[in-house]
């Protein structure tokens, strides 16, 4: 399904709006955009996403053939509070993909103020903003945490749209809040929105640095100095985790959707998670599983880590115990089918945080 989605767009290229487009999964979406001819408007405040990011997805894009990447991708330095700003650069567009947000668990709770109106605030101008602009459809950031404390399917542990527990932190509360919105969205105003809920996306141009990085990052960048990481808890908890590219995926396919889908499937009314889409690749890695994959992999590629294990912390405030995703919907409505191995995603994680290009 992807390919047929990749060459229509090729052959009939459209605007998009990529918010969060310096973060990380923001500019891989822009790079594959663009590496698709389209043309994208990035919009950042540049509070995680960096400008090494920007030149990155250029580079990217020019490498797998677009050499006018750079021409087709215009950048404005906004912030999703500023409706205005909002507005303006959804000026023309045809598909917007909303990933500008507070991306960390504890950092919602450190500075939950300034994280709510981002994550609500800024979510509800990029919908209303949409919707005002005319475009087609809207894709947004939702993620795995959104399932709180619910424990999964009796015998698989994944964890299905349908079903949701409570919130552990404020993070998990404004993903569920602003997939309510975009539901709303659509059913009075009648702009498509799909919420797509991330499990632990794993690529290149995730930041290693300071006290909110993800853990895959942030044990690469120790182990290349060989440094002692830390695992929360014992280690039991279980992930699933999945490449970036495959979340570039799962929003084209989304962004298309209302295109494909008959007329029944867009209006279905009645069941409000018919809209939510999870994301993974349906495996489950204990964290020290992963430890162990990545340390093996570092030593691999000559980092001075041999023989170093992990040192065990409490766990954290607000993390989830087992996350794994049942990707069936995303695979029958929206035709998803994951391309890449975790393995494959961690060991391009590994290079680029070693040698970042
Ligand atoms: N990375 C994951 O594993 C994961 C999992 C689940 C959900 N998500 C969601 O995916 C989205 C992207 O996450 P990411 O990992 O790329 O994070 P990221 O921090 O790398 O990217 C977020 C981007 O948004 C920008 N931004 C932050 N506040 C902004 C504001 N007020 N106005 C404009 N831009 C702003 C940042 O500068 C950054 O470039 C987020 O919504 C996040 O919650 C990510």
């Amino acid at each position: 399904m992807i390919e047929t989605v990749e060459a229509q767009l090729r052959a009939n290229p459209r605007r998009w709006l990529v918010t969060g487009v310096a973060g990380f999964i923001g500019s891989h979406l822009a790079e594959q955009l663009l590496a698709l001819g389209q043309e994208v408007v990035g919009l950042d405040n540049f509070e995680t996403g960096t400008h090494a990011n920007l030149e990155a997805l250029v580079r990217g894009a020019v490498a797998r053939g677009a050499a006018d990447a750079d021409d087709r991708l215009h950048v404005i330095e906004a912030d999703v509070r500023d409706f205005d700003g909002v507005l303006a650069a959804c000026e023309g567009v045809d598909h917007v993909l909303h990933h500008a947000a507070v991306a960390s668990v504890p950092r919602t709770i450190a500075e939950p103020l300034d994280a709510f109106a981002v994550n609500v605030d800024g979510t509800f101008n990029v919908l209303e903003a949409a919707r005002q602009a005319g475009a087609r459809s809207l894709v947004h950031a939702s993620s795995s945490a959104v399932y709180g404390d619910c424990p999964g399917e009796p015998e698989t542990g994944a964890q299905l749209e349908q079903r949701i527990g409570r919130p552990l932190s404020p993070y998990a509360a404004h993903k569920h809040v602003a997939e309510v919105l975009g539901l709303a969205t659509t059913r009075s105003f009648g702009l498509p929105v799909a919420a797509l809920r991330y499990f632990n996306i794993v690529g290149a141009r995730q930041d290693p640095n300071g006290a909110y990085a993800a853990v895959i990052p942030k044990w690469v960048a120790l182990l290349a100095k060989g440094e002692q990481p830390a695992i929360f808890g014992d280690g039991l908890n279980t992930r699933d985790f999945c490449p970036v590219e495959d979340v570039v995926q799962a929003n084209l396919l989304a962004a298309t959707w209302p295109e494909r889908a008959s007329a029944d499937q867009r209006e279905r009314p009645g069941d409000p998670s018919e809209a939510v889409f999870n994301v993974g690749l349906g495996g489950r890695t204990t964290l020290l599983e992963l430890y162990e994959m990545i340390h093996a992999g570092m030593v691999e590629l000559g980092a001075p880590c041999e023989g170093l294990a992990p040192r065990h912390e409490d766990p954290r405030a607000g993390d989830i115990v087992h996350s794994r995703a049942d990707i069936s919907r995303a695979r029958e409505q929206l035709g998803y089918a994951p391309r890449r191995s975790m393995q494959a995603a961690l060991r391009a994680t590994m290079k680029w945080l070693l040698n970042p290009s």
